[in-house]
This record gives structure tokens, sequence and C-alpha cells, in this order.
């Protein structure tokens, strides 16, 4: 693909390390619906769910199982020291991206979810009961608003939301109400997955802490796509994945203000996590390892520090700009048809995804049929529910951008949405 148009980045330099983007789609079908015709170029939009992985960090992947493959933190064999020393200094590269202290405050999970879990359970289980309350916003990923609405229910603490007014924004009166003495958490997305949303989540946090409560920042869309800062947002946790950033599935990272880890019991028991055990007793491994039981994700690790290093090479700054530049565009782009609405702030105050609907038409069918022309988007609820019930569509499309992306592929996302309008006439 000619990259024409100027950008922040150098996105022709990036593609070229991505090699999954110059593949084709399609088989030997011509109907619209069942899939795109032969050799049809594939548009990748869908990276909020997740991104594409570039030669530098499948090649630590590669290179860990053939050079060092060994089990951490359990030989003195040289091959366990190596894997040791590189899954280690994951965390502190890791704890350098958003601004953290050092390891002791990187924690590695499976994912987000599994980070909103491990707090919800560590903590919440230990720390909420009737009386107290958690504050969450309408528009949360099923992730943290399925996570603290089951706790609650175990400890009979009351869940709260602040409402998401008609533009797409967190209404901050409401928040200013809600967060009182009872909340001894709130819990926000930082970047909406659905409406793109940018929220203010170090004026949470200052509302949160006026009141004693603790915060959790779900980073899973802002982390990977602008820079962030947890000792200026100064939040309590924040989590993230690195499948959104470059990095391979099954990796994430939790981070904690180092006192509250060390205050809470542990999540998960077993190896890897201990420092003493007895018939009757045991102690824990020192931070973060804590919280880390059981054999980790070792080359995943050490690959979310390969996608660190290359989103830095590009400047978390300039990948932002290049986020902003592409949802402005999608934004204008889409309204221009009067039967499409796309959801959430104005194009030019929003991250890097528009979610939508054309009238008259599914966002599956919808999805169906971009899909013939080769462009991958997301449709669905995109795991927010109680949102799009807020916003009356049972389902919406999302086009998502990333680092690799081009105007000539929102045009492509353009195109292929107008085909299914005059589709269903
Ligand atoms: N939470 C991811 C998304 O929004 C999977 O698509």
């Amino acid at each position: 693909m000619g990259v024409q148009e100027s950008y922040p980045i150098d996105v022709e330099g990036i593609r070229a390390d991505f090699p999954i983007l110059d593949r084709n789609v399609g088989g030997n079908v011509e109907t619209p619906g069942e899939g795109p015709e032969d050799d049809t170029p594939l548009y990748y939009l869908d990276n909020a769910a997740t991104s594409h992985t570039p030669n530098q960090v499948v090649d630590t992947i590669t290179d860990y199982y053939r050079n060092y493959n060994a089990n951490v933190h359990r030989g003195i064999h040289q091959l366990s020291q190596e894997a040791s020393v590189a899954y280690e200094e994951a965390h502190d590269t890791v704890a350098d991206f958003i601004g953290a202290d050092g390891r002791e405050e990187i924690v590695f999970t499976k994912n987000t979810t599994e980070a909103e879990n491990l707090i919800a359970y560590a903590w919440g289980l230990a720390e909420l009961g009737p009386g107290d309350a958690v504050v969450l916003t309408e528009m949360e990923h099923h992730a943290s608003l399925v996570t603290w609405q089951q706790i609650a229910k175990r400890t009979g603490a009351e869940v709260r939301f602040i409402r998401v007014d008609e533009e797409g924004y967190l209404d901050m009166d409401h928040a200013a109400d809600l967060i009182d003495d009872d909340v001894e958490m709130v819990s926000v997305v930082h970047v909406s997955n659905t409406l793109g949303t940018v929220n203010p989540v170090s004026e949470l946090a200052d509302m949160a802490h006026d009141h004693d409560s603790l915060i959790f920042v779900d980073g899973a869309q802002s982390a990977p796509t602008r820079p962030v800062d947890v000792a200026a947002m100064d939040t309590d946790f924040f989590a993230f994945s690195a499948h959104k950033m470059c990095g391979p599935t099954g990796i994430g990272a939790l981070y904690g203000k180092e006192e509250i880890l060390e205050s809470m019991q542990p999540y998960l028991y077993g190896g890897d996590m201990i420092r003493r055990v007895t018939f009757d007793d045991s102690t824990w491994e020192d931070l973060p390892w804590k919280f880390e039981a059981g054999t980790p994700s070792i080359s995943e690790g050490i690959a979310f520090a390969a996608a660190v290093d290359y989103m830095e090479d590009i400047g978390m700054e300039a990948v932002q700009a290049h986020e902003e530049l592409l949802a402005e565009y999608a934004y204008d782009r889409l309204t221009e048809f009067d039967d499409v609405t796309v959801y959430g702030p104005p194009g030019d105050d929003r991250g890097g995804l528009v979610a939508f609907n054309v009238e008259g038409v599914h966002a599956h069918d919808l999805s169906s049929i971009v899909n013939d022309y080769g462009v991958a988007i997301r449709a669905g609820d995109h795991c927010t529910q109680p949102l799009h019930d807020k916003l009356g569509a049972a389902a919406s499309a999302r086009g998502s951008f990333y680092i690799y992306n081009t105007r000539e592929e929102i045009d492509a996302l353009v195109d292929a949405v107008n085909e299914a309008r005059e589709l269903f006439g």
C-alpha cells in the first residue's frame, strides 16, 4: 500500500514490520454477505480488540524458545538465570513505561480483566462490607462492571454508576454527588472502548482521595494509545494488556502503589509466591512475586517488554497524535451520512475508535458486508451491554485504529459502509 499523505509517525516504515498487513483475504465467493472475493486486500480496523504483532516482538518470542527457554526463579542453571533476569527486567521496562516506581509495583497478569479480578478478590473481599460503596461509570467494560457488581453482591456493598451524558462524557457533577465517605473504591475506564471518551481520571482520583477511597483505572485502551503516567494521575491501581499494544496475548500488567500491594493478601496461592512454608502456615515472597503464583507466562512477559520498547521507539505522544488524526478523519467521513449515528464525543476529542450504527442495518450485517470488502471491524456490544442499553442500541459496529492504519483504510471502511446502506435501501 502506498502511503501518500503525511502522518505524525512513519506509517509506511511501521507497516513493513507487520507482514500480516500485506496478506489478502477471501475465497471463491461472489455473493455479498458470504465473504470477500479472492485476493481482497486486508483493511484491519479492529485494534481495540487486539493489535497486530511486529517482527521485533515475534522474534523476541522465538529467541526465547530457541535459546534460553527455562522456568524462572527455580534453577541455579544458566538457562534459568537468563530467563529469570529477562522476565524480571521486563517488569522494570513496563514500570518505566507507565511511570511506576519500579518492579515492586508491577504484577504481570493474564490481561486487564485478570488484574481487575485480582484487586476485586484480594482487596474487595477483604475490605468491602454493608454500608460501603463502589463507584463505577456507565461506560465501564464488563471486566470492571461485572467484577465489582459480583464482589458487591458477595460483600453487601452498594454499586453506584456515574452518569454518561448525551455527548458521551461523564457527568462530573454526578460524580461529585456519588463519591462520598461511604465510597471505598472508584473504578473507572480511562478511554472508553465504545464511546472513545477520554475520562478525567486525575480529577476522579482527587475526588476519590478526598473521601479516603482508592481508585482503579482501566487502561486497556489508553496505555496502548497515549502517554500514561500513573504518578501524575495519582491512581492507586492501573491495568492494561500487552496484546492491544503490539505484544502477545496472555500477558498484561497490574500497577499498584507499593504500600497498598504490600498490605494485601495474595490472590492465588502456589509456587513462586512463597518465602517459607510449614505444615501450619506460609509466608509470602516480596512484591511483585507475591501476586504471581505458579509458572508465569515467561516468553509473553519478555515479549511484553519488547512491545513496550517498540512503542517507545515510535513515541507515545506521536502515537496519540496519529490515533487522534485517524479518529477525527473517520468521525468526519462517517457523519457525512445522515443515516449513520456515531456514538460518543466529537471527532476532535476522542480516542482512536468510532462505534456507529447505520439506520435499518444491524451491526452484525454491516460487519459482514464490510468484511466482503476486506474491512475487519468489530460488531456487537463490545462488552458494554448496559451502555448499549442506555444508547438504545442492541449492538454497534466499531472501527478502531492503530499505528499502521491510514486514511485510505478508513476510506475503504466508508465505501463499504456506503455499499451496505445501498444494499439495505
Ligand atoms: N475489550 C476488547 C474490545 O473492546 C476486547 O474489543
